[in-house]
């Protein structure tokens, strides 16, 4: 297994689109996903996809953040290859994210609160699945990715974004006393 190098923001490969894997057998993609998932724990990330590793496959990884947080010292890792991703309904949900091509800073993004998804797993198998929340977050962040859009261009109040220091500060600071 290998720590691979994660494309920094500005870098081009960040914003083109992936192509598809027609044949997974054409590309060792165990070692893909090996040398991926090693790179996101390595980097302490939630979720990384393939142009972030300069690969041009529409394929990203993630931890399954439905998992119990007891069962972290296990870090379940899901696999999406060629995913398709559709909305289940039209709300929304504002919430702070990061990227690891853009280290050190935070965004607030509007996302789709619900969708839906399917794509093939490693073996080539089919998989689909509905999902909310912070799962349903991390798969559209990362499917980005995949058509070279970053979570910066999502932002639901273009202010609430920089360095993750500040944003604590003086936004997340501000969500709090508000829930109050
Ligand atoms: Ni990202």
């Amino acid at each position: 297994m290998a720590i691979l190098k994660i494309a920094k923001l500005g870098h081009p490969v960040l914003v083109n689109k992936t192509k598809e894997i027609n044949k997974l057998h054409d590309i060792d993609i165990k070692k893909i996903i090996y040398d991926m998932s090693e790179t996101m724990i390595d980097a302490n990330g939630i979720g990384l996809a393939a142009p972030q590793v300069h690969l041009n496959h529409r394929l990203f990884i993630y931890r399954n953040p439905d998992v119990e947080e007891e069962e972290e010292e296990k870090i379940k890792i899901s696999v999406l290859i060629n995913p398709l991703i559709e909305k289940i309904s039209e709300e929304t949900e504002d919430d702070w994210e990061g990227c690891l091509s853009i280290p050190g800073m935070s965004g607030l993004v509007r996302r789709f609160k619900r969708i839906k998804y399917s794509a093939i797993d490693l073996n080539g198998d089919k998989l689909s699945g509905e999902v909310e929340g912070i799962h349903a977050r991390v798969l559209q962040h990362e499917f980005d990715h995949l058509n070279g859009i970053l979570y910066t261009s999502r932002l639901a109040d273009k202010r609430a974004f920089g360095f993750s220091e500040e944003i604590e500060k003086f936004w997340k600071k501000n969500d709090k006393e508000k829930s109050k």
